[in-house]
């Protein structure tokens, strides 16, 4: 039995009684479901909390009287009583068989979602035995969401244990083998703690008190109601912050809180934390912080922000224009003139939410040393070292003081690389010198965190009578919300991949980040890359059709090659080659496509890797033998998201120093300077590489000595801005991906039933791993072009859609047959030859949907999502 007799909480409160995994247990009666009570009570940390308790992501699933149940969405006294079983609970031999075939068949990513699925397929199995195929259990799957993996694997994974086929997982020790995924195993059984699962003694629970209007004056907060509420231990605004007010990725603009006399910028602002007991007693508290408006029309319209006279929109700032990208190259007006067939075109697409199963969870737990008091963060960002630069800086205290450490989250894609609630959490487990842990509602999640970018083009594009492109003219408005974050480099990424991977004669862009009161926009797969392509590519196939070319025959006429020139002036090097090898390989199938009579879309596209730009890239990595234990550590500067960088990691150490991946721990944090940014633009994977193959160099020449540090460093140098003056051909980017992508629709149904995805990733350190991020991609693209929205209303800035049901993210019953096919041309300068494949993922799935869908019935599209959320 279980203690009802815990700090903060009420022991008079009713009880519940119900078996959970063949033992009476005994619970109070106030939690908000059998979720709160199984995770905050019982400590059973198994069933994961994505969304609760609206009841969208599945992530929670356990089984009450053997059948499979949201247990965010169970009232406590519906399982008086019954019996309960979460994966804590399932035989040895069963838990056993999952996590083996999920490891082995790459069923997993982040794993957050997997637990949650597993119940739901044990339940099946327990019902239909080796009967149960994927199909079967596809629309089973209706009751979850899986942001990663495209559901390809795990419905692999879920067929090998429904029919008792061997799995045998085992880590690789070679750079390019496939094998497991590092961790594979107690991720599958929810044993890997994310920090919401993360328990310490004396630990409190903050919440945070979020704007009720995007653009408002605040006049007065009043905390005392919240601050006298039951299980309240503190409330603190921004005059509590002993340090700087606000952070920022590169501009400091994000405030923390929003102090009085402040205004609000968005609806994402925090303008309290309360912490207390309980997250319960913390969330019902918030409620009662009353605060003080004088209200105005927030700006949301990013086209009349930039207009003359309108309103400055954030908060301590002097322009609605956040930037302006843009680059010239040849006489685009003479081009223009002396072209056979022009088209001019607008194209929009939307904000997306990015979705991760995961809400952002932040613990600080504070210390006593001798030296001085301390820090220690678990974050779940994308950059655990600016996490430590600006918790530092909110504290008023050196860096030194403050340590972060990554847990590895469960999802990211872009969604964590700003500061969300560390801030927060650190700030008061300083001031309280207590742990706190805070962790985001996903109401929260999705009005703190950036999304992608909604942008509008402009148009206009040439060919000669041979369907050789001339001329491109550009002109892109995107809505970076209030908080610059990353907007300016999205938008500059966007001018720079406008042109496709293509030659033109005369290129002409221009591209600008727009600040409004809507939700912050910033990092997002793809980062500019997938709204600037389907422009592009979109213009590529209306010049197709008025030269009377097929869609490949267009683009192998244009596509760039091994010393051409690239939009902005950069000379390609061997690598781009790719682009080509890409578009060879997917002929034959997209001829016997279109000679079957299916509707038939094509997209080449490509994604550069790394900052570019001008930044010098630097990534350290250490390699430790420990003589206490015997195993081997190998330390980066990474963020683990689900993409595998954890895996490369130990794949690549074992690989260069011959021995057991077994042997081998992966490590995250800031003891050590390792990090330079983010775990963005799909460098994570090549700059690891490099720096622990350089670190494993070392480790061999001091003949492995124990307990020392054998670093390694991966640089890249070599790269200059865009629109740099005086340079000719820059090298603006070091590294760049190339994919072409293949729909294929049903003329009769007109539903999408086949997608081939031919990827040059320059070398697949884990073959399989390609794969599952590249199916991933797919699946998110597919949403991406056909249902996927996150949009805001007009007239108050706040999203009009606050649940993950509500997002248009396809489910697994209606993700078409998804064909990867990995092409190998090594980048120059690149450890193994390495070029990335995350961001690439879904840049051409919403050019090939749109001509796939003209193919069907005739009609351009120029506007994303292209149908509604149950048309797909
Ligand atoms: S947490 Fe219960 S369904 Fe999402
Ligand atoms: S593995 Fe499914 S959400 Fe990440």
């Amino acid at each position: 039995m279980t203690s009802l007799d815990e700090p903060g909480v009420r022991t008079d409160a009713p009880a519940t009684s119900f078996t959970l995994n063949g033992t009476p247990v005994t619970v109070r009666s106030d939690h908000p479901h059998l979720l709160a009570a199984l995770r905050e009570e019982l400590d059973v940390t198994s069933p994961k909390d994505g969304c609760s308790p609206s009841g969208q992501c599945g992530c929670c699933t356990v089984l009450v009287d053997g059948k499979a149940i949201v247990s965010c969405q169970q009232p406590l006294e519906k399982v008086e009583g019954r019996d309960v079983v979460t994966l804590e609970g399932v035989p040895e031999a069963e838990r056993q068989s999952f996590a083996d075939a999920f490891a082995a068949c790459g069923g997993l990513q982040c794993g957050f979602c997997i637990p949650g699925i597993v119940m739901r397929a044990k339940a099946q199995i327990d019902k239909k035995g080796a009967g149960l195929t994927r199909e079967a259990m596809a629309p089973h799957l209706g009751a979850h969401l899986c942001r990663c993996t495209g559901y390809v694997k795990i419905l692999d994974a879920i067929e090998a244990v429904a029919q008792g086929t061997a799995c045998v997982p085992e880590l690789s020790g070679q750079v390019g083998e496939r094998g497991a995924k590092y961790e594979a195993a107690p991720l599958t059984l929810g044993e890997r703690d994310y920090i919401d699962d993360i328990r310490v003694p004396g630990m409190l629970h903050a919440a945070l008190r979020l704007t009720d209007h995007a653009r408002a004056d605040v006049t007065a907060i009043d905390t005392a109601a919240a601050a006298a509420a039951d299980g309240v231990v503190a409330v603190f605004t921004a005059a509590d912050i002993p340090g700087e007010h606000r952070v920022g990725l590169i501009h400091k603009d994000w405030p923390v809180m929003i102090p009085v006399g402040g205004r609000t910028s968005c609806a994402g602002d925090v303008l309290a934390v309360v912490v207390a007991e309980t997250r319960d007693a913390a969330r019902a508290a918030v409620e009662l912080v009353d605060v003080g408006y004088d209200v105005h029309q927030p700006v949301t319209d990013p086209v009349a922000a930039l207009a003359p006279g309108s309103p400055i929109a954030v908060w301590g700032t002097e322009s609605n224009e956040l930037s302006v990208s843009a680059y010239q190259r040849g006489d685009l007006d003479r081009a223009l003139e002396a072209s056979a067939f022009t088209v001019t075109e607008t194209f929009e697409t939307q904000r997306v939410e990015h979705a991760f199963l995961e809400p952002e969870s932040t613990l600080a737990v504070p210390s006593d040393d001798a030296d001085g008091r301390t820090l220690h963060v678990y974050s779940g960002g994308q950059g655990v070292w600016d996490d430590r630069n600006d918790i530092a800086a909110v504290l008023g205290v050196e860096r030194e003081r403050v340590t972060v450490e990554l847990v590895a989250n469960g999802g990211a894609f872009g969604g964590k690389e700003d500061m969300s609630n560390q801030a927060h959490a650190a700030l008061a487990a300083w001031l309280l010198s207590r742990p706190v842990k805070c962790t985001l509602s996903r109401e929260e999640s999705f009005r703190m965190h950036a999304k992608r970018h909604p942008i509008r083009f402009e148009y206009t594009a040439g060919c000669d009578h041979d369907g050789k492109l001339t001329a491109l003219r550009v002109r892109g408005i995107g809505d970076s919300g209030a908080y610059a974050s990353v907007g300016m480099k999205v938008l500059e990424r966007a001018a720079g991949h406008a042109c496709g991977p293509y030659r033109w004669q005369a290129i002409d862009v221009e591209t600008i980040a727009v600040r409004t009161n809507n939700l912050v926009c910033g990092a997002f797969r793809g980062f500019g890359a997938n709204q600037a392509q389907f422009a592009t590519e979109g213009v590529l196939d209306r010049l197709a059709e008025l030269v009377g070319l097929s869609g490949w025959e267009i683009r192998k006429r244009n596509v760039i090659r091994a010393g051409d020139v690239w939009g902005p002036g950069q000379l390609m090097d061997d690598g781009a080659t790719g682009a080509e090898v890409c578009l060879d390989s997917i002929r034959d199938t997209y001829e016997q496509a279109k000679a079957s009579g299916k509707a038939v879309g094509l997209g080449l596209g490509l994604k550069n890797a790394g900052l570019g730009n001008g930044f010098r890239e630097v990534c350290g990595a250490v390699v430790r033998f420990r003589s206490d234990t015997g195993r081997i550590e190998v330390r980066h500067g990474w963020t683990e998201m689900g993409q595998g960088v954890h895996t490369v990691a130990l794949q690549v150490a074992a690989h260069e120093l011959g021995v057991d991946p077994d042997r081998i721990d992966v490590v995250v944090d800031t003891t050590r300077e390792l990090g330079f940014g983010q775990t963005t633009g799909s460098r994570g994977t090549l700059m690891t590489a490099g720096s622990v193959q350089q670190a494993c160099a070392a480790a061999l020449a001091a003949g492995c000595t124990p307990d020392v540090d054998h670093t390694g460093e991966h640089v890249v140098d070599w790269t200059q801005k865009l629109g740099d003056p005086g340079v000719t051909n820059p090298t603006i980017h070091s590294c760049f991906s190339y994919a072409a992508q293949l729909v294929i629709a049903d003329r009769h149904t007109g539903a999408i039933e086949r997608v081939v995805a031919v990827h040059d990733v320059g070398r697949a350190v884990n073959p399989m791993l390609v794969e599952g991020q590249i199916e991933g991609s797919v699946h998110m693209g597919l949403g991406y072009a056909l249902s996927e929205e996150f949009p805001t209303d007009p007239d108050t800035g706040f999203p009009t859609n606050v649940t993950l049901r509500s997002l248009g993210i396809l489910r697994a019953k209606d993700v078409p047959a998804i064909e990867v096919r990995i092409v190998e041309v090594p980048q120059p300068r690149s450890p193994f030859g390495i070029k990335g494949v995350g961001e690439i993922g879904l840049v051409p799935t919403a050019p090939a949907v749109a001509a796939a869908l003209r193919d069907l019935d005739g009609e351009w599209r120029t506007r994303l999502p292209m149908r509604g959320g149950d048309e797909t």
